[in-house]
């Protein structure tokens, strides 16, 4: 009996040594990809777990076409440009100076971790963005992106997209910012260190952005003119302002609701604003837990939100934000705003004028959690006894206390692929890039389109030839990064767009 259980005890270290050796040799011909792997842990117990889990994928393509591999060394523009629709692109480790520009649809560009290292895309503190994508059904994960000036990962229109597992460090004004998007996933991204959003959705619908630990920012995580989005189990702290929903006055989208905000460690989020001068995060109290701004619809539920030293949900509309301009066509309050239970310790302690005000006005001591300035209709909160609270003494009671009910909203069916003709281009690109930096009217990033048209109204070529290699025009402005990504053809088509615009 003895001797059989030591041969038994030493042949499993053998065994397990020689199953590692030989992966180890074929890991060296085709790099480890993503496990295919998708039983789920059943549970001890004889029966088979079955509570529902959100999606994990919006993306039907099987990836079924081509392995594109990029060495250290070599470029991934290159294999993106080799690539077609259903083809995979593996980065192995190493540093990578480049922006990638994809404008083709069904592309997985997927980093490969060897050891903890991953592909770095490093833009030298010269280069604007890190990865763009314009094509629908894209996957971009496991990279490394550190030192750009503009965005990290920047969708434009393309929908069903996946973004996830990425590690995104001091990288300019957008950490991951998709932008007119429908049906998209976030997660397990790291993003640190940006001057506006870390993680920004604009204008997009059905998104997920779901357990990312987002830090040392402007804004942790944004939602903005967009609809139909939940933010769940994010880890957000030490940013000026932690979880954003608003609308941004002046772009084409005019509203956002339906935007649940739930398990969410929103803690210390009382960094100094670092923002560009005059944009709207600029505007942003430092120590702001959650901040909803004329958004509709919005619930927050279960959130542990601590140590945000001016409050730690505000709500206010647009009349009473600063640095925003009214826009006729944006209802400027946030309306239905619900607020279920949530944890709240030690937020407000160091609030802002605004708010003391409000609390002498209705005899209230103390740090406030919970700051409402301005109008909001039909909004409700649940025991509203566990806060101290300014504004919200008339809200009704909620008539429910979870969202149990509502896993995600990513839709059941991928988005139909926007199919982006010639003419259309130039809209897209506008719709896809300017408006993150130029509103219609009121400043955000760069000047007003308004202002831009005077200068260029009967000369779109002239425009056509600044984006391309702009120069620093105005003191009180960051220098514009030059769109030369863009062809000559979209060059011009977005520059007669831009100056078509009435409104
Ligand atoms: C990352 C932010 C950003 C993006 C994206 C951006 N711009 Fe700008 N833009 C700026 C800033 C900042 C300025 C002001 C630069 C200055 O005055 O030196 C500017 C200025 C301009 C000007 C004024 C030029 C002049 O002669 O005064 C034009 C025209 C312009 N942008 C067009 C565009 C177009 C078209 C796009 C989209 C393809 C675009 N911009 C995308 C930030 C941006």
């Amino acid at each position: 009996m003895k001797l059989k259980t030591i041969a038994l005890v030493t042949m499993i270290p053998a065994a397990f040594f020689a199953g590692q050796y030989l992966s180890k040799l074929s890991a060296a011909k085709a790099p480890p990809t993503t496990s295919q792997v998708t039983a789920s842990y059943g549970g001890s117990g004889s029966q088979g777990a079955t509570a529902a889990s959100a999606k994990k994928s919006v993306i039907t393509a099987k990836w079924e076409g081509k392995v594109h591999k990029v060495e250290a060394g070599q470029t991934i523009m290159d294999a993106v440009k080799a690539a077609n629709p259903g083809d995979t692109i593996q980065v192995m480790p190493g540093e990578y100076h480049e922006t990638v520009y994809i404008d083709k649809n069904n592309i997985r560009l997927q980093g490969v971790i060897i050891e903890g290292k991953r592909p770095t895309l490093h833009g030298d503190g010269r280069l604007n963005d890190a990865i763009l994508y314009s094509g629908n059904n894209i996957v971009v994960e496991n990279f490394l992106i550190t030192k750009f000036k503009g965005n990290g990962i920047m969708g434009q229109a393309g929908n069903n997209f996946e973004i996830r597992n990425n590690i995104i460090v001091d990288t300019g004004v957008y950490g991951i910012f998709p932008q007119l998007g429908d049906n998209g996933i976030i997660e397990h991204n790291i993003v640190s260190g940006i001057e506006d959003a870390a993680i920004y959705v604009g204008m997009s619908d059905h998104i997920h952005v779901a357990n990312n630990e987002v830090f040392d920012s402007v804004a942790g995580i944004e939602i903005e003119n967009s609809r139909h989005a939940i933010v769940e189990n994010n880890f957000v702290h030490n940013n000026t302002g932690g979880i954003l929903t608003f609308v941004t006055p002046g772009l084409p989208i005019k509203d956002t609701y339906d935007v649940i905000i739930r398990n969410n460690w929103l803690a210390n989020n009382n960094t100094k604003n670092f923002g560009a001068p005059g944009s709207m995060v600029s505007g942003i109290p430092a120590g702001t837990g959650i901040l909803i701004m004329a958004a509709d619809e919005v619930i927050v539920e279960d959130n542990l939100i601590v140590g945000n030293k001016t409050a730690g949900i505000i709500i206010t509309d647009h009349q009473n934000a600063p640095n925003t301009t009214l826009d006729p066509e944006s209802d400027p309050f946030p309306d239905k705003v619900m607020l279920l239970n949530n944890l709240m310790y030690n937020n407000g302690y160091e609030t802002i004028d605004e708010a003391k005000v409000l609390m002498a006005t209705e005899l209230k001591q103390g740090s406030p959690d919970i700051v409402r300035v301005g109008t909001s209709n039909d909004s409700c909160i649940l025991n509203r006894h566990q806060y101290v609270t300014v504004g919200v003494s008339d809200w009704a009671e909620c008539s429910f206390s979870n969202t149990d009910n509502i896993v995600s909203y990513l839709l059941d069916t991928p988005a139909e692929p926007r199919v982006v003709n010639v003419k259309d281009k130039g809209k897209a690109a506008y719709l896809g890039i300017c408006t993150g930096c130029h509103a219609y009217t009121g400043r955000l990033i760069g000047p007003p389109v308004q202002i831009i048209q005077t200068l260029y109204i009967d000369n779109p070529q002239g425009l056509a030839d600044f984006i391309a290699a702009p120069v620093k025009k105005r003191e009180d402005f960051p220098a514009m990064p030059k769109q030369d990504y863009l062809d000559a053809e979209t060059r011009l088509a977005v520059a007669e767009y831009m100056l078509s615009l009435t409104k």
